[in-house]
């Protein structure tokens, strides 16, 4: 069977992009710009994007379009036998985040429908508190949310990549990008808004610290769907014309820019209103409703706001399930429709005892934690930092010269870094996420130790 291809190069960046540009951009990075420091996290989360981000994600895409098949095929096929425990570890990753991102995902799909239907219009943060967590603990009103948002999913990746996936991101990004826009002007223009502008783009650097750092790289990696197969997968139906350094650089940008694009969409409103824009992750879903409620034309850019953010996490969520359906497709022959709608079904499964575990099931813990807490401690700890570790090394010492003929077309482009580009695979990228990986496992001072002991032995 001939593979699947991208139909075009801008269809590549849109999807790759809406991969990146997700819930992780427009409710988690204002929240955490919000929590750990505002201009000092932004420059560092900038910092972090243009070099180790930048870098990661043209080795995977690199790594998807040399092989041509899903992250297990491809490392197994480039590194040997061993390698595809890399792969394997990315596919794991996509089933863990998409099972509780769709849970996400469903709220915003509630809160999208409540917004149409007016019955969230207040401006009281008790009565918006309220209202969300008891959607969130509910029964199955949450678990009915995340089955439209599964259904919605696997409806767009059946259809295929170029017939589903591009041509539904061809029209979701840009109009993702003019909503987006919509809502920054009416934000910035609130009076009172400066305040909440001046936090979020003036650094303030005493701010600076391990915690910081740590969440600003964690969200770097996050926020490129980095770590886990995402862009092998899609690199992987990408053709040898394309410049892939430049396509890269678009998503980082463009993912970058949503992000700043979010905290100014939500700071200066958060501000402007005098709410705390320390609220933490309720900050989407409690206190900006309350700012829309205080505002003429609310009605209207609330709606617009939850469409857009679901189109975020929906754009985002069908390369999460891309992933593991390449994997059963090409490794076991499963039919693509099938393996969509098997793996969708078996992640909708895993998803309700997260959703679960905001509410009834909350009291049930393991290692102190519940359900959904324990799988997104097992991504942001584990899996993805290993992955990043696992696959960096892999561009920089396995497999660099491939890496060289994908990023030059074989000599046909010139690519001016090739030399940041090794230095960040090999060195840069293992040992700074080995330290964010260990210092918040073990402690900072450990972490160092261990860092700095590995580096003496590489050189
Ligand atoms: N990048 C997405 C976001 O920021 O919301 C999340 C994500 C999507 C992570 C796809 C990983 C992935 F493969």
């Amino acid at each position: 069977m001939k593979r699947e291809q991208w139909g075009s190069r801008f269809g590549f960046i849109m999807a790759a992009a809406g991969s990146a540009v997700g819930l992780g951009n427009i409710w988690k990075f204002p929240y955490l710009a919000g929590t750990q420091g505002g201009g000092a996290f932004l420059a560092v989360y900038l910092v972090f994007m243009a070099t180790i981000g930048a870098a990661l994600i043209m080795a995977e895409i690199a790594i998807g379009r040399s092989a041509k098949k899903n992250p297990v095929g491809a490392f197994r096929l480039l590194g040997g036998g061993l390698w595809s425990v890399t792969g394997m570890i990315g596919v794991i990753t996509g089933f863990l985040i998409l099972s509780y991102y769709s849970v996400v995902g469903g709220w915003t799909v509630a809160y999208l429908l409540k917004s149409v239907a007016g019955t969230i219009e207040t401006t009281k943060p008790d009565l918006l508190e309220a209202q969300f967590s008891g959607l969130v603990s509910a029964v199955l009103e949450p678990i009915l949310y995340h089955g439209v948002f599964m259904v919605l999913t696997i409806g767009i990746v059946i259809a295929g990549v170029a017939q589903g996936i591009e041509r539904s991101v061809k029209i979701l990004m840009p109009l993702l990008f003019i909503l987006l826009i919509v809502l920054v002007v009416r934000s910035v223009t609130l009076p009172g808004a400066w305040e909440g502008i001046e936090f979020f783009l003036v650094p303030d650097w005493s701010q600076v610290n391990g915690e910081m750092l740590r969440a600003a790289l964690g969200q770097a990696f996050f926020s490129l769907s980095l770590g886990m197969g995402a862009m092998i997968t899609y690199g992987s139906y990408l053709d040898k014309g394309a410049d892939i350094p430049n396509a890269s650089c678009w998503v980082v940008f463009l993912a970058a820019l949503v992000g700043v694009l979010g905290g100014l969409l939500v700071l200066p409103a958060v501000f402007a209103f005098g709410m705390d824009p320390g609220a933490g992750p309720g900050l989407t879903f409690i206190t900006l409703p309350a700012v829309f409620g205080e505002m003429i034309g609310g009605y209207l850019f609330q709606v617009i706001f939850f469409a857009m953010l679901l189109i975020a996490a929906l754009t985002s969520s069908i390369s999460l399930l891309a992933i593991p359906v390449a994997y059963f497709a090409e490794e076991y022959g499963i039919e693509r429709k099938w393996s969509a709608i098997v793996v969708g079904i078996v992640i909708f499964l895993i998803g309700i005892p997260c959703s679960l575990a905001l509410g009834i099931w909350g009291e049930y813990k393991l290692f102190g934690m519940n359900f959904f807490d324990l799988m997104v401690y097992a991504v942001d700890y584990y899996t993805l930092p290993i992955g990043g570790i696992l696959t960096s090394l892999f561009a920089g010492w396995v497999v660099l010269e491939k890496m060289r003929k994908e990023l030059s077309n074989d000599g046909s482009l010139t690519f001016r870094w090739i030399g940041a580009f090794t230095w960040i695979m090999r060195i840069v990228a293992p040992l700074a996420v080995t330290w964010v990986m260990l210092s918040a496992l073990f402690g900072e001072r450990l972490a160092a130790i261990w860092v700095m002991l590995s580096g003496l032995l590489w050189n």
